[in-house]
């Protein structure tokens, strides 16, 4: 039986991750080095200072700045990353999301938002999101970043649900491990293949219906 959604929001539900990863790749040319598309993969999913770990890495420079610089750098790529979120608007909403909510919530299936972003509010309302999630679990309310299973967990348990009625839309492979060790089902949304390890995988919610997710994964 599914009962419950729990939906990763950046790169499942709104293509946010090309925003993230502009917004790296321009602090690493400041730095004086390329993050490509390819190095960006790993960020997917990962927290902030994560991520500015990982792209420190890509440029030989994991060791070079203190905290408060790191701080700084992450602050300052927040800041060109919210310019283009505070341009979004309901078109940037992927293709067949909002149908698929709406289903969810004409059955009475569960609908949570699982998202490691502490901008997730602002992206929500921008996109006219907001009023379809039941219960919003975000950056601000977790400590342990995926993959660890927090952001799930919490989820489930503020909508009221086990574990084992749930199911996770997860585009990163962190995400999916998160979901495994929730003890919940997972769908690898995008096509990607990091993703094997989800229950099952869905290149796109186009078309996409609740009585196809319960055919697949229940
Ligand atoms: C995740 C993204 O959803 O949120 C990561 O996939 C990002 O790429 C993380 O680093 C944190 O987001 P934010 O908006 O708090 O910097
Ligand atoms: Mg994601």
């Amino acid at each position: 039986m599914i009962s419950c959604c729990i939906f990763d929001l950046d790169g499942v539900l709104v293509d946010t991750a090309k925003y993230h990863y502009l917004a790296w790749a321009a602090l690493a040319r400041e730095l004086g080095f390329e993050f490509t598309p390819e190095q960006g993969e790993a960020t997917k999913g990962v927290s902030r200072m994560a991520s500015l770990d990982i792209v420190l890495r890509a440029g030989g420079m994991e060791n070079r700045f203190s905290a408060e610089e790191k701080e700084r750098m992450a602050a300052g790529k927040n800041a060109r990353y919210l310019d283009y979120v505070n341009r979004m608007t309901a078109d940037e909403v992927l293709p067949g999301v909002l149908p698929f909510l709406q289903e969810l919530k004409a059955k009475g299936v569960g609908v949570v938002l699982g998202s490691a972003s502490k901008n997730a509010g602002v992206i929500l309302d921008r996109c006219g999101l907001r009023a379809l999630f039941d219960r919003i679990v975000d950056g601000t309310l977790v400590s342990k970043a995926k993959p660890d299973p927090e952001v799930f967990a919490k989820g489930a348990e503020l909508a009221g649900m086990e574990p084992a009625v749930c199911v996770v839309f997860e585009d990163a492979a962190a995400g999916v491990e998160a979901a495994t060790r929730a003890g919940m089902r997972s769908v690898g949304v995008g096509g990607s293949p990091l993703l094997a390890k989800a229950t099952m995988q869905l290149p796109t919610f186009e078309g996409f219906t609740f009585e196809k997710l319960c055919n697949q994964i229940d």
